[in-house]
């Protein structure tokens, strides 16, 4: 991202200002000391800590159900857990976990990613990221980046529902939409503009008390006196942010668009993208949706949460569809027909391509529409 700075810091890195008032400096960096980074500035020592102890996760099962194609009603199950124990992912593969959160309770402590970032699209309800970069609110239609490694707590309205990606490897910008002096091109879908980044203030949350540190397949469970949102200042290149949807311009055009058209965020294994509210193709012979396709080195997945989906019968807000790898998919029966002439979509999805193959879980298999696949028979 791009570079901020906020706050009281000296005027060189690993300096200080008053030894008789030290701020702790802290870099939060990825990929060693090579790949993106922040330092802030503490007031209290980050590792003071009263005591560390391990405590259970719930366990991913693999689904044993044929691997075809599938849809889900994601949100259609009870709400339950807190942001922490409540995600429920639908898929997972090695890197790459994939499912929706919609909680009934509030965070008992602070929460940090130990392996995986996370990328949160927010379907319904508002909330507060606070983390020690400062806080970030977000509300329905934001993508919401949480970097692995970071201390935060979430507040969340009692409505609050979210379809997330979390990714062992960064989760960044497209290289393309970037000149070679980092700053987003023309032609871009979006600006630095458009990204929010956290402000620091007095946090709504005091940043002491437990964290839980989400190791995949149990948690750490840290205790702490001192806050951890004690921040004087901090500046770089690596923190949470947000964006919301409607600050993405769709990339139009004479003649069907492919997905990769409408990416805007990458990863190692996976791209991640929007198909927005947008005008059809504007060849006066355009069939607007999709042609049939046969994606042999990916699984796409697709997350509805607005408006209407024009190639797909059967959908609603909050469904999620999977097009796996070995089996060619395309509109169903009629969509064509149903597409040709019209002039916009007023759609809004989420589609993330998954570069290594996936696999589902039991949990999904409480949400499948068993149907899905009989939905291509003439
Ligand atoms: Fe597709």
């Amino acid at each position: 991202m791009f570079y901020v700075k906020q706050g009281n810091m000296p005027d060189s890195r690993h300096t200080y200002i008053d030894r008789n008032e030290l701020l702790r400096e802290e870099l939060f960096g990825e990929e060693s000391f090579e790949g993106p980074y922040s330092l802030l500035y503490h007031r209290n020592e980050p590792t003071d800590l009263v005591s560390v102890e391990e405590a259970p996760k719930k366990s991913l099962l693999e689904s044993k159900r044929a691997f075809t194609h599938r849809h889900y009603n994601a949100l259609s199950y009870q709400r339950n857990g807190s942001f922490i124990t409540g995600r429920n992912p639908l898929m997972y593969n090695e890197r790459l976990k994939i499912g929706t959160v919609q909680p009934s309770e509030k965070m008992k402590g602070l929460m940090r990613n130990a392996l995986f970032e996370t990328i949160l699209f927010i379907h319904s309800g508002t909330g507060e990221l606070i983390s020690p970069f400062g806080s970030i609110k977000f509300g329905k239609g934001d993508y919401l980046y949480i970097p692995k490694g970071l201390t935060f707590y979430m507040e969340y309205s009692t409505n609050f529902s979210a379809f997330f990606l979390e990714s062992r490897d960064r989760i960044s910008i497209p290289s393309r939409y970037l000149n070679v002096y980092g700053q987003l091109k023309e032609g871009s879908p979006y600006y630095t503009r458009d990204f929010r980044y956290p402000l620091l203030g007095k946090p709504s949350h005091s940043g002491a008390g437990e964290v839980y540190v989400d190791f995949g397949t149990h948690y750490l469970v840290e205790k702490r006196e001192k806050s951890m949102f004690d921040v004087e200042g901090w500046d770089g290149y690596l923190y949470p942010y947000a964006i919301n949807v409607d600050r993405i311009s769709p990339i139009v055009g004479k003649l069907h668009m492919p997905p990769p058209i409408h990416e805007h965020f990458t990863g190692k294994s996976f791209m991640m993208g929007t198909f927005l509210p947008r005008p059809f193709d504007f060849h006066p012979k355009a069939v607007p949706i999709s042609y049939y396709h046969n994606n042999i080195d990916t699984d796409e997945i697709l997350f509805y949460s607005s408006g209407n989906f024009m190639s797909r019968k059967g959908i609603s807000p909050g469904s999620v569809t999977v097009h796996v790898r070995g089996i060619i998919h395309g509109p169903q029966p009629g969509a064509v027909e149903n597409s040709l002439g019209k002039q916009s979509t007023n759609e809004l999805a989420v589609m993330i391509e998954a570069y290594d193959p996936i696999k589902f879980t039991e949990f999904a298999d409480t949400v499948e529409d068993r149907d899905y696949m009989k939905s291509w028979t003439s």
